[in-house]
């Protein structure tokens, strides 16, 4: 783990389930304690699939990102939620791009700092929830330049807030900034098996914070008005896959411009 100041050790709580750190253990990453990984192999017992998932997204994000910055050409990011960081973050995959990542969680702010931010200066992390966009958006303008295109990505992160509305509206205010010519990048898990339903409940009920999963026809509805990039929302691993037949999977994305 990084190094953390005593109050802030204080704020970690290495003894309850944590969204973050879960995601990280399904993941393969080292930055997660025993609260998370019992809460996360409560998920894996009756969905063993979640590990795959979380490591498929991963592939999506490379892949989606990699099209946005060598054949779109966008040059800017803004990543919602970004996580801890594991392996191939967007930084890493756009070198040459501006980065902003953004996450609600102090533990994220910890490690982002030492790892994701400085460089050349082209990446940097904002400590804010996505239930302020607005905020995010006026913050991230000191180092995204919102007349050109930017690529607002939210990976895996829209589950936490229930409301479908409210997401919408969220990923909206974000577009809605967005100069013509960007894009919006999202995928979230969906509930598209009985298994992946079970493990949702699994989650909930052993602490770890909720998570909603969502139909695909609502995670399209977030895309209104936006014009899909081929081969549109697919399970994440057909999206430009490496592999021809590659196996469907309980969450969903797409990569979408603004006309
Ligand atoms: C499942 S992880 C996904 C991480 C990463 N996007 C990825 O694709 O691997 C969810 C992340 O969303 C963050 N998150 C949850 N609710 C959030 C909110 N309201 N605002 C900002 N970040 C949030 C969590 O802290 C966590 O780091």
């Amino acid at each position: 783990m990084a190094q953390l100041d005593d109050g802030f050790a204080a704020r970690v709580q290495s003894d309850v389930p944590h969204a973050a750190r879960i995601w990280n253990y399904w993941m393969g990453g080292k930055d997660n304690y025993a609260a998370d990984r019992a809460a996360g192999d409560a998920v894996v017992r009756v969905y063993p699939e979640i590990a795959v998932m979380a490591r498929e997204s991963r592939g999506f994000l490379t892949r989606a990102v990699r099209y946005l910055a060598d054949e779109a050409g966008v040059a800017q990011f803004l990543d919602i939620g970004t996580g801890l960081p594991t392996m191939q973050n967007t930084h890493e995959i756009a070198p040459d791009a501006g980065v902003v990542y953004v996450d609600n969680d102090p533990l994220v702010l910890v490690h982002a700092r030492a790892l994701l931010t400085g460089g050349e200066g082209r990446t940097t992390y904002l400590h804010a929830d996505y239930h302020e966009p607005r905020r995010i958006l006026a913050e991230a303008a000191a180092m995204l330049d919102f007349d050109r295109p930017v690529a607002a990505m939210f990976m895996g992160v829209l589950g936490y807030e229930p409301d479908l509305d409210a997401v919408r509206d969220i990923v909206a205010t974000v577009v809605d900034a967005l100069a013509p010519g960007s894009f919006l990048v999202l995928w979230d898990g969906t509930n598209t098996s009985p298994s992946v339903v079970a493990g949702a409940d699994r989650l909930a009920e052993s602490g770890g914070v909720p998570y909603v999963l969502r139909a695909p026809d609502e995670l399209a509805s977030c895309f209104a008005g936006l014009e899909p990039v081929e081969p549109g929302l697919v399970p994440i691993t057909r999206w430009r896959p490496p592999i021809a037949d590659a196996p469907a999977i309980d969450a969903y994305g797409a990569v979408a411009r603004k006309p």
